[in-house]
């Protein structure tokens, strides 16, 4: 019988550490709510949490951390919250990019960020030359990102630049045109603080990923709830459409 068209079908070896971690950063302004503070308060603690991972990752051979920042529907918040993170945003790629290029970590940015005001896109651009050769660790934060637009955006290049008829196109045509094609699918995807949804994070990328949610919010994940995480990872059977006696032959 034929194997079908997925690529889904290419089993990765499995691996005790996830190769590929992916991060929906959830629950900011509850943990500041909580403590009777400003959202603004979660946002800023937020950040202390996103530098724990970071380092937690570098110490455990994870090569690709891929964090959602803000995705393209969170402009539909009060103006007031859009720009303040947008100034955290902006602070802490401007403070944090030496330290991340010393550790030997590669920046990357996916998303429109065409709609950003020109300052950060500058920080982004230039963190990215400074650490392109960088290969400890691949961090990607998804700003004014959403899997649908990504989806689009590369089926409107795929289109303009593939010489084959559509009824050509395979998986992979389109792959190569999606904003983090340089990276593989991620192995382990963790939403904290609660929501059992996707929220339009990695569509196509996470057909195959395991899931793994947590009712921790993101300002207290630290590093023994990432533990738990991996924990939970090493203990699922990927069976990519197999039955669970071929993955054990
Ligand atoms: C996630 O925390 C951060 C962003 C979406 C930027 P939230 O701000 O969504 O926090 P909750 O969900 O309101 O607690
Ligand atoms: C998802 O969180 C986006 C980010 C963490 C950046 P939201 O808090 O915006 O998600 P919804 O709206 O609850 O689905
Ligand atoms: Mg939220």
């Amino acid at each position: 019988m034929s194997q079908g068209t997925s690529v889904a079908r290419d089993m990765p070896e499995p691996e005790p550490v996830p190769k590929h971690i992916a991060i929906i950063m959830d629950g900011n302004g509850r943990w500041a709510r909580k403590r009777l503070m400003p959202r603004m308060a979660g946002h800023k603690q937020g950040i202390e949490a996103v530098r724990s991972i970071i380092k937690a990752c570098s110490e455990r051979d994870v090569k690709y951390l891929t964090l959602f920042a803000f995705s393209s529907e969170n402009w539909r918040r009060p103006a007031e919250e859009v720009t303040f993170l947008m100034q955290l945003f902006a602070g802490a790629l401007e403070q944090e990019m030496d330290k991340l290029h010393e550790n030997g970590i590669c920046f990357k940015v996916i998303g429109d960020i065409t709609r950003f005001e020109p300052r950060i896109i500058e920080f982004i651009q230039q963190g990215e030359r400074l650490t392109a050769n960088n290969s400890r660790l691949t961090l990607t934060i998804a700003a004014n990102y959403g899997g649908r637009w990504d989806i689009l955006q590369a089926m409107r290049k795929m289109i303009e630049k593939s010489p084959v008829m559509p009824a050509q196109f395979k998986e992979a045509d389109l792959e190569r045109y999606l904003s983090m094609h340089y990276a593989p699918e991620p192995d382990l995807f963790i939403r904290t603080g609660g929501e059992y949804r996707i929220s339009n994070f990695l569509l196509w990328q996470l057909a195959y990923t395991e899931l793994y949610f947590t009712d921790t919010l993101w300002p207290d994940f630290n590093e023994r709830e990432f533990e738990l995480a991996i924990q939970s990872y090493r203990v699922r059977e990927r069976r990519f459409g197999r039955t669970s006696e071929q993955i054990q032959q």
